[in-house]
Formats: C-alpha cells, structure tokens, sequence
C-alpha cells in the first residue's frame, strides 16, 4: 500500500472516500460544514435526522453525495470537541478499516488534523493509521493450499494536512511508519513459521539473507564447535538433547562511523521449546514454536533501522537452538560451566532461555557495547504480572531502563520496568554450584528472579531486558505474533538518532 501526503481543502478532494472527524454539536462544524455547503445542505438534513451524532467512535460511511468531488464521505466520531483517548483513536481506525473493506474504494484521504489525541502528535496518529492497515491487512498463509482472500481492494492511502511544517513532518511518520511495519512484518512472518521449518539453521540462512538485501548488514554464523572454543558451557546443555544444530548469529548494522560504540541486541532463539528432561504438559507446550520471537525482533528491527538508515551502530546477536528432551539431554541437577565461568546447577531444563542469552550476553563483551538490550519469551510468569499491555522491563542502568519506557509510550509498545533488587537473587544459591538456573524453593517473582539470574552475566556494561513472553503473541483476534517490540525499540533508536 501507499501513503502519501497533501495540503489541499477537504471538500475538494477527488478520492473514492474522504476520510472526516464528526463532532458531536448542535451545529455541523468544521470541514464536514464545507461539505454541507457543497452538498447544498445534505449533511445537515442527515445531521437532523440525528444520523451524525458525532459520539465517540461512531463511523458513518455516506455514498454519492451531490455537488462533492468525493464518491463517498467516511465520518469518525470524535465527540464534543475532537479531544480523544489513545485507545479510542485506535478503536476509530478499526472501525474506519473494517467500514472501508466492505467498499470497492481504491484511494481515500484521511484528514486528521482536527482530531486531538491526549499527549499524542501529528507523527504518532499518521503512524497509528499505518500500523492498523498493516494489522488489518496482515496474512500468514504460506501453508495453505487455498490462500487467503484479499480483504480490500485499497491501494493508496493519502493524508491530508493543514501546513507546509505538517507536510514534512507527516513524510518523517509515513517514512518512519512503513519502516517499522516492513521490520513488523518480518519478525511476523520468521515467527509464524512452525518449528519443523524454522530451526536454527533456517534463522541463520534468513540472516544471510537480510545481509544480502541491506548492504550496511553483514552476518556472521557460529558453529556448535566455535561455541565449544569459546567455552559456551550453557547453550551447548540446552541444546544437546537436539538433533538441530545450535547456531549464535550475529548481525551487524554499521550506519555510523567505526569507532561509534554499538547497540546489541540479543534475542533469544529458541525454535522450539519442549523444557527438555523437564517437559511441559501438552497444553503449555502450544504456543512454543514462538519461544524465538526475541530473535524475529531482532531482525525486524535491523530491518527497519537499515531502511530508515539510521547513523548508529547495531549488534544483533541470537543464540539459538531446540529444547529437546531424551537421552543425551541435560538432566536436572547436572552442573555445567558458563562462558563467563560461573557455574550452573541446572534444577529445571525448562528454565533454558536465561542460559542460552547467559553465554550470549558474556559473548556481548567482545563489542564493548554502548548498551546491551536482550529481548526474551522468558516467563510464563510475566503474563500473569503484566497481561497483554506491557512487556516486562529490568534493567541495571536506569537511563536506559527510562529510555526505553519513554519510546514505548512514544510507539505505544510499552513496556513496565520491574525491580531488580538483589534479593531476587538469593534463592538462586546453589548448594553445590556458583548459582541454580531456577530457586529450589520459588519465592514468586519468577520474572524478576529470571532477570537476576541474567543480571549475574551482564555485569561489565549497562543492560536491559525485556520479556515478551506476554507481548510477543496473542490469541485474539487472531492467533499469531505480535511484532512486538520492534515499534518500541526502533523508536528508541530514533530517539538515540535525535539526540546525537
Ligand atoms: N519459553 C518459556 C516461557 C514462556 C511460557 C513463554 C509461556 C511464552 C509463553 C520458558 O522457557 C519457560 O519454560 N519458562 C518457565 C520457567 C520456569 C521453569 C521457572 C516458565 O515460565 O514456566
Ligand atoms: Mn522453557
Ligand atoms: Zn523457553
């Protein structure tokens, strides 16, 4: 699809629809009174009728009017004085898509300008419309013989604005918004794909494959051997009960000049995730072919920042491998050396995330990063803190840890930072290792507890970690991935980009 912008009066607009705030008056107001005056006094008959009440999120879709250059006028209800919530400005554009896809429209231009969202700018609302067709419109059926039919036959989106200032500003959000939901789109579509398919060595060849369309993206690949040199005691365990060879991909986006410490980003990669010796029961196991989802993040977001062509430097590092049970995988109790040197009393093979991102975290070292963010399905527990809204935020550098939950305001991908106080790590003492992966006797917190364990590994340089594991997928109203974080850490990135 196409967004574009222009600055032209509403009512003369030619489009298969125009796209209109409706207040909630006495009076008809604003562009729609033009319309009026156009349509010598339609609007107003349909306004006495009581058709354009104008309450908050009312959608009327009115066709062929006379004496208008547009084949048909789309109103948004927006109440008394246009003055909306967040939540309701996105309920409006559902509405507004869904109204749109029983059309036969082609183009339409949307004037948003007398719409006020509470805190929100012109940028956030243009990138609000392209996120929603892209969530729309968004398919995932690769493996059906009988694709899916197209919803809309819309091609090209057009956003009318009032001034020359509001023309470049709404270019920067459709430039910014098509990135985001082309890097969106990609972690989508790598997370979607089942665990038969997507195993470590297919992430690697998507990774050369991304290398290969940007050319600021190289891409390097370690073998199970290179992680036995470096001494990767944690992720060689988890994924020795595996026939699927382990791989740590690296990514490099290189935008800004060499000595410009870089941002990593870790993901984690688990391409499927049974716990192991530890097994999940069958229902819990539903769901964990999206136990990759940090690493699909990590792709989407060198994706969008290689399109935005942002002057950073980015590291995108993903452990990945299978969690498999059987007879060569690690048991509970088994004791193995991380590359940092610590040692580990595994007590639950289920808790194998924070080993893999363990070593790859210590392997972030080599980059003397500026700061390292890793991005996990780590806890089922994170779902019961935090629901659906907000991914889970800790962080040993409370710059970034502020940082990043402005930029998940800003994109509205937010995310709610949780403490990380050291007690959270004491129930992680081992009688018999430097620490276990999991308490032996749980004090609640598993969230933050699994942040503490990380914490022990990240030590040499400032560190956030987000888990998704409540964010990353959902279930309603369609199952799949989310795309989540990548709105919220290219936003970071952008911001990084501003204060340069
Ligand atoms: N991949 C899971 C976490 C998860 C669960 C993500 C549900 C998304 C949905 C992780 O590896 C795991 O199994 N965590 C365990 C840890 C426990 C053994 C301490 C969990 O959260 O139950
Ligand atoms: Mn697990
Ligand atoms: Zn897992």
């Amino acid at each position: 699809m196409e967004f574009i912008v222009k600055s032209q009066s509403p009512e003369k607009q030619k489009t298969d629809c125009l796209v209109l705030p409706l207040f909630q008056s006495a009076r008809l107001s604003g562009a729609v009174e033009k319309l009026n005056q156009a349509s010598k006094g339609t609007f107003g008959t349909l306004h006495k009728r009581g058709d354009l009440a104008g309450n908050v999120t009312q959608v009327v879709l009115l066709q062929s009017i006379e004496g208008l250059s547009a084949q048909r006028v789309l109103l948004l209800g927006v109440g008394k004085d246009g003055k909306i919530s967040s939540v309701q400005y996105r309920e409006l554009l559902q509405k507004m898509i869904a109204t749109l896809c029983d059309t036969n429209a082609q183009d339409i231009v949307i004037d948003l300008n007398d719409i006020q969202v509470k805190d929100k700018d012109l940028n956030w609302k243009i990138r609000q419309v392209i996120a929603a067709f892209h969530f729309a419109f968004y398919r995932f059926d690769e493996y059906k013989s009988k694709k899916d039919p197209k919803l809309s036959t819309l091609r090209k989106v057009t956003f009318n604005v009032l001034t020359k200032k509001d023309v470049t500003l709404a270019q920067n959000a459709i430039e910014q918004g098509v990135a985001i939901v082309k890097g969106i789109e990609l972690t989508k579509n790598l997370a979607n794909v089942p665990a038969n398919i997507c195993t470590p060595t297919f992430l690697a060849e998507k990774a050369k494959k991304l290398a290969k369309a940007h050319n600021k993206i190289s891409t390097a690949v370690l073998e199970e051997k290179d992680m036995r040199a470096l001494k990767m005691g944690l992720l060689l365990s988890v994924t020795q009960g595996s026939d699927s060879s382990a791989k740590l991909i690296t990514m490099e986006y290189r935008g800004a000049r060499k000595d410009v410490k870089p941002i990593v980003l870790v993901g984690k990669g688990i391409t499927f995730d049974t716990g192991g010796n530890s097994i999940k029961v069958p229902p819990n196991m539903i769901g964990m072919k999206y136990d990759m989802c940090g690493a699909a993040t990590v792709f989407g977001v060198l994706e969008a920042a290689s399109l935005l062509e942002l002057p950073l430097n980015i590291i995108g590092v993903i452990p990945s491998c299978e969690n498999m049970p059987g007879p060569s995988a690690t048991r509970p109790e088994d004791i193995v050396t991380s590359m940092s040197g610590l040692t580990v009393e595994i007590l639950n093979t289920d808790a194998e995330g924070r080993l893999i991102l363990a070593d790859a975290l210590t392997y972030c070292e080599r980059f003397a990063p500026d700061v390292v963010i890793d991005i996990a399905t780590l806890t089922s527990a994170c779902q019961l803190a935090l629901g659906p809204f907000a991914s889970g935020l800790m962080s040993n550098y409370q710059p970034l840890a502020d940082a990043l939950i402005q930029a998940g305001n800003q994109s509205s991908d937010r995310a709610w930072q949780l403490p990380l106080w050291e007690e959270y790590a004491e129930p992680l003492k081992s009688e018999f290792a430097d620490l276990s992966n999991i308490p032996l006797n749980p004090i609640g917190g598993a969230t933050i507890v699994a942040g503490a364990f990380l914490a022990k590994f990240t030590q040499k340089f400032h560190w956030a970690h987000l888990d998704v594991a409540n964010t990353a997928t959902t279930n309603s109203p369609k199952r799949g991935a989310t795309g989540r974080p990548v709105a919220l850490l290219v936003q970071y990135l952008i911001n990084r980009c501003n204060a340069i």
